[in-house]
């Protein structure tokens, strides 16, 4: 196996999906002293990581050669190789179908997957984001019915991943990880591999709290975003300036805690996990009545800074030619994962605009590349305050701007959502 250290099966770790919370993982375990097979799915993601290119902007080329030299991390996409490793973590995505329900396929065919080649003391996470129950009732009940007859002992916990890609301070070794096991000894031993490689271990006295907590956590997010938003289109109505009420009211040194307006939610969590909750919650005969509208606040936001931008122009909007600016789900990353910029600019497209977009990070969206941010508008949006945009540019031509990210209000010309 491309020359990688094996000899010390308890030090070797296998990690199925080598994605944004996969990849970083691995780096974190090699530092931590183990050795690390990236199971990958994709065969040109498995070549892309043997050559030492990252696919994720929070590992740097330089961190996966060193590793990769050292004989410390290989990729492969045969799912046999997991047979080495005495811990194996599930990192694939857990989408949603196409009528908005928890899709478990990818989760699920990676479990049968690997199942025939778990073998004996073997501790298998689930890192990836599901519905409480997700480990107990469709992991294990896999793994069971696929796993080599010869074994017999294997241990299971869940361990949602909490990583925040892009964020320069919070990663896999300093963010609390959340480990829940299935058992007692499953539990010692998930709680053992985390605490080499994350500074703090937090146990749950069962799989389905940490499953619930990393729901809970990103719910208050869509939840206190939805809210804010909401928020912002009832001050502007009446024309006060929400920013300076956020402001105001985040003076406060007890029981508040600012969210900020925007173009709506992305990425593959936060328009993402709530709905695993609605779906479990429905399942269980009750409605998460909250978190549906929450949804939908957050789904019709990006029609209303469509609005808010077209009616900046004295032209009507079918002329209109619109410059969304940013288009990532969020700053500094070039991840466009069910970012909200696609429903803005569906809404724009809706009402006859003409469309265009730029973003420093982002080479090819929805099968459309970038113009220059020399291109002429009637009207620009930030709508994600990429590093490198220049609205100051679009400014001195005289192009009205609405900035959906409250970083350029001081300038002449911004309007602020
Ligand atoms: N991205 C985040 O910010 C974030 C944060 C916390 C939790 N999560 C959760 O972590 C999980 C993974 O998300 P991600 O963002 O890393 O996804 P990703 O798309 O970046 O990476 C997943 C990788 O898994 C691979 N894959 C899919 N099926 C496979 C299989 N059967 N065998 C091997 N490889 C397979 C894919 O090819 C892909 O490279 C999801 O449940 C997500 O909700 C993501």
């Amino acid at each position: 196996m491309s020359g990688i250290d094996l000899s010390d099966r308890t030090k070797v770790l296998a990690i199925i999906g080598q994605g944004y919370v996969g990849l970083p993982l691995a780096m974190a375990a090699v530092d931590a002293g183990w050795s690390v097979i990236g199971i990958e799915k994709s065969s040109s993601r498995v070549e892309q990581l043997n050559s030492g290119s990252s696919p994720v902007e929070d590992i740097s080329n330089t961190r996966l050669a060193a590793a990769i030299s050292a004989k410390k991390y290989f990729a492969s996409n045969n799912p046999e190789d997991v047979s080495a490793a005495s811990v194996v973590t599930i990192c694939v995505p857990t989408p949603l179908n196409d009528a908005r329900e928890p899709d478990l396929e990818l989760l699920e065919s990676a479990t049968r997957e690997v199942a025939p080649h778990l073998s004996n003391e073997t501790l298998l996470v689930s890192e990836s984001t599901s519905y409480p129950g997700t480990l107990r009732d469709v992991i294990i009940p896999i793994v069971d019915s696929l796993k080599p007859t010869a074994t017999t002992t294997l241990y299971f916990a869940s361990a949602p991943e909490r990583v925040n890609p892009g964020d320069p301070v919070w990663d896999q070794k300093n963010t609390p990880r959340l480990v829940g096991g299935i058992d007692e000894e499953s539990q010692k031993r998930a709680l053992a591999f985390y605490n080499s490689i994350c500074d703090s271990v937090v146990a749950t006295s069962t799989p389905e709290i940490a499953e619930a907590a990393k729901i809970l956590e990103n719910t208050f997010r869509l939840v206190n975003i939805a809210m804010i938003n909401e928020f912002t289109q009832l001050c502007s109505a009446q024309g006060i300036n929400v920013h300076e009420v956020i402001n105001a009211a985040a003076t406060k040194p007890y029981g508040f805690m600012p969210f900020r307006p925007g173009v709506g939610i992305g990425g593959h969590c936060i328009p993402v996990d709530p709905l695993y909750l609605t779906w479990w919650a429905r399942k269980g005969g009750q409605v998460a009545s909250l978190v549906e509208r929450s949804d939908e606040i957050s789904n019709e936001m990006p029609i209303y800074v469509a609005e808010r931008a077209l009616a900046l122009s004295k032209k009507s909007a079918s002329t209109q030619k619109v410059l969304i600016m940013g288009v990532a789900y969020k700053p500094g990353v070039g991840d466009v994962r069910e970012t909200p910029a696609s429903a803005l600019r569906a809404a724009l497209v809706a009402r006859g605009a003409e469309v265009a977009w730029v973003d420093p990070l982002v080479p090819l969206w929805e099968g459309t590349k970038p113009v220059s941010e020399s291109w002429e508008c009637d009207v620009a949006i930030v709508a994600t305050n990429q590093p490198g945009l220049d609205v100051k540019s679009l400014l001195a031509r005289g192009t009205p701007v609405l900035d959906c990210t409250n970083n350029y209000g001081e300038l002449a010309g911004v309007e602020l959502l």
